[in-house]
């Protein structure tokens, strides 16, 4: 049986490996896997990505050998779940640079952790007539809570709009800043234009400004390093399974003195001091903000996908994706009739792509028979479609096991879709 010593030691910090794909993708059982009798070639890691052997035997241990609710019990199976769950908000706070491992909370996903920042947040602290700016490049999750928010508190929701590259424009920003503005929720990098976005910058000036910031940082993590104390945010949401960890769990960053100044989210088991019928008190954070058994197996998977993505080196991981990028920009771009969508002066391993004459849909169902994944639509940013005056777009998304074989494949396979519909 494992036990809690093990569970609670630290990551095995070996990043100053030299980086090997080949080896890495070994770790990955699903990238064996063949498509149409085509090896997959799995390009969309936007969306979601593949889990590590490390992530899948770790939930498995838990299950096989330790699995019991957490904060709850006194005996041996439930004590050893608590420090895996524990272990894994120490990682995550680890993981960026968190001062305090109670100001990470775990959420069913990035979406969820956003809701609960409009919900809590934005209904006691946001009041008629108080702004709230985002950007025209926004995920669906960082626009409708702010919406809700606005039918109910009647808040004003503000845009700042981008350049035909995709550049967050910083004048159109300032512009809209003033006295007014209460809270800048943005993205660390658009999850369909790769854009990454100034986000030093638009904190300092929002702070300037007395707003609070959120930063939605879902395609951030698995790329960058992320240091919340020397970006000054108020509050960073990221999802476990885009970071190679599973689904159904998230993260909420957010520093103590404001995280136990909000309400509670929900209300249940697990975040109350004392219940009695006239009147409960509620536990601090982090406890406050996750009523009802959380996803304990799901933690003990993303503090294994922490400890894999440390054990390679972020900066090692960037470098390789940054190659991928410059590599497949080159590669797409000299398929005629092919126009890259979003090509920012600072941009992450995303790539967005429209045809001249067949369809996105065409696209995905085309290439998906050479064995090449990627995700085609709008991307839940349907704004973003409208500024471009497109339905959507094809977006090839690399991750840390992705190579330039496979961006070949993906470029013959387009050559495919090109012969077929010109
Ligand atoms: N937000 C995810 C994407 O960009 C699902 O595909």
């Amino acid at each position: 049986m494992t036990d809690a010593a093990q569970l609670a030691k630290g990551p095995g910090d070996n990043s100053t490996q030299a980086f090997d794909v080949d080896r890495i993708r070994e770790d990955f059982p699903v990238l064996k896997e063949m498509v149409y009798d085509k090896p997959l070639v799995f390009l969309d890691n936007g969306a979601s990505a593949q889990k590590p052997r490390q992530v899948i035997e770790a939930m498995t241990d838990c299950m096989e050998h330790y699995y019991a609710n957490v904060h709850r019990g006194n005996h041996r199976l439930s004590q050893l779940s608590t420090v895996g769950y524990e272990k894994a908000r120490e990682s995550v706070a680890r993981f960026m640079n968190a001062p305090n491992q109670d100001e990470v909370i775990f959420t069913k996903g990035a979406t969820e952790a956003i809701n609960l920042v409009a919900s809590s947040y934005g209904r006691t602290f946001l009041k008629e007539g108080d702004e709230i700016i985002v950007t025209v490049m926004e995920h669906h999750a960082n626009i409708v809570p702010w919406q809700l928010l606005r039918a109910e508190k009647g808040i004003v929701l503000k845009v700042v709009p981008i350049d035909d590259d995709g550049n967050f424009l910083m004048d159109e920003f300032e512009a809209l800043l003033s006295p007014k503005t209460k809270l800048v929720s943005v993205p660390h990098i658009s999850n369909v234009l790769g854009t990454i976005l100034p986000i030093e910058e638009i904190i300092r000036k929002s702070h300037a400004a007395g707003a609070k910031v959120l930063i939605d940082g879902c395609q951030a993590v698995p790329h960058t390093k992320v240091d919340v104390q020397a970006l000054g945010a108020d509050f960073y949401v990221f999802s476990s399974h885009k970071l190679y960890g599973p689904t159904g769990i998230g993260v909420l960053w957010a520093p103590l003195d404001i995280l136990n100044a909000m309400p509670p989210y929900q209300g249940g088991g697990d975040m109350i001091d004392r219940v009695t019928f006239e009147e409960t008190t509620f536990q601090n954070a982090p406890h406050r903000f996750e009523a009802g058994t959380p996803a304990i197996i799901e933690a003990i998977g993303l503090n294994a996908a922490i400890e894999y993505v440390e054990s390679i080196g972020l900066e090692n991981i960037a470098a390789h994706e940054v190659g991928l990028l410059h590599y497949a920009t080159e590669r797409l771009q000299s398929i005629e009739g092919l126009h890259v969508i979003g090509n920012a002066d600072e941009k992450a391993s995303i790539i967005s792509f429209v045809m001249d004459d067949a369809h996105i849909s065409d696209i995905g169902t085309i290439i998906d028979r050479a064995g090449v994944a990627v995700r085609v639509g709008h991307h839940c940013a349907q704004p973003l479609m409208d500024r471009y005056g497109i339905p959507g777009t094809a977006r090839a998304s690399f991750g840390l096991y992705n190579t330039k074989q496979e961006i070949d494949a993906l470029h013959d396979s387009l050559l495919i879709v090109k012969e077929m519909f010109s």
